[in-house]
């Protein structure tokens, strides 16, 4: 397995403060900023868009993990990109023709990625591996921060990361497997068994006063 990548999801911070809680939670230990986008059509809650995204860019160079929770899907893709994200990922459910977006958001200079509900199956990875480089499996369903992890998340998570050795078996790119919903310090050794390398938490990390501390006992749990 990888090293380990901690992405604090921004749903969770304090949005008038939002340039300051990014530059705060890097200096904690944060690799990844998890930026979740949600279009009151696809999840039913309204957040943040690709303004919002070119805002926060000058706070940090922490790659920014843009989750967006919208339908459709391409239109926003160019726009993310030129905003500053890094990473892209859309629900398959959400684009008409997934081959097609996933290869727009390389098109234009990001990771791309695919985002599964905790009842979506992962089938839809099968003719599209070549153009992923993030697997986010969600363990809540989504549209709001503070949930509790979906136990069966734990299966699905094994079964994915099945499938990304089994394709880097035969000599298929990197492929991140991140877990977005729930996590906290007391589970995220588990789903680290499970065999996710990346660890979405929004909640557990800005609603605590010490974030440094919080993303220290997540890292010591995976180490143990
Ligand atoms: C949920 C979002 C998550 C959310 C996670 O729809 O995709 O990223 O912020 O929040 P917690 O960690 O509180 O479950
Ligand atoms: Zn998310």
């Amino acid at each position: 397995l990888n090293a380990a990548r901690i992405a604090p999801s921004i749903l969770s911070a304090d949005f008038a403060r939002l340039g300051e809680e990014i530059s705060n939670v890097v200096k904690a230990g944060a690799d990844w900023i998890h930026f979740d986008v949600m279009d009151n059509h696809y999840v039913p809650n309204l957040t943040i868009g690709p303004m919002v995204c070119q805002a926060i860019r000058p706070y940090t160079t922490a790659p920014i993990d843009v989750h967006l929770m919208v339908e459709p899907v391409d239109s926003l893709i160019p726009m993310f990109a030129k905003a500053g994200a890094d990473i892209i990922t859309f629900h398959p459910e959400a684009s008409k023709h997934i081959d097609r977006s996933l290869a727009l958001i390389r098109d234009h200079g990001c990771k791309a990625g695919l985002v599964f509900n905790p009842g979506t199956p992962l089938h839809y990875l099968d003719y599209v591996m070549d153009k992923i480089d993030v697997i986010l499996l969600m363990s809540v369903n989504p549209g709001f921060g503070g949930q509790s992890f979906i136990p069966s998340t734990l299966q699905k998570i094994r079964e994915a990361r099945h499938r990304i050795d089994t394709y880097h078996a035969t000599g298929g790119q990197e492929i991140f497997l991140e877990v977005d919903g729930g996590v906290k310090v007391d589970n995220i050794g588990e789903i680290y068994a499970a065999g996710a390398d990346t660890f979405v938490a929004g909640s557990a990390i800005f609603g605590k006063p010490d974030y440094a501390k919080v993303i220290a006992e997540m890292r010591s749990e995976i180490a143990k």
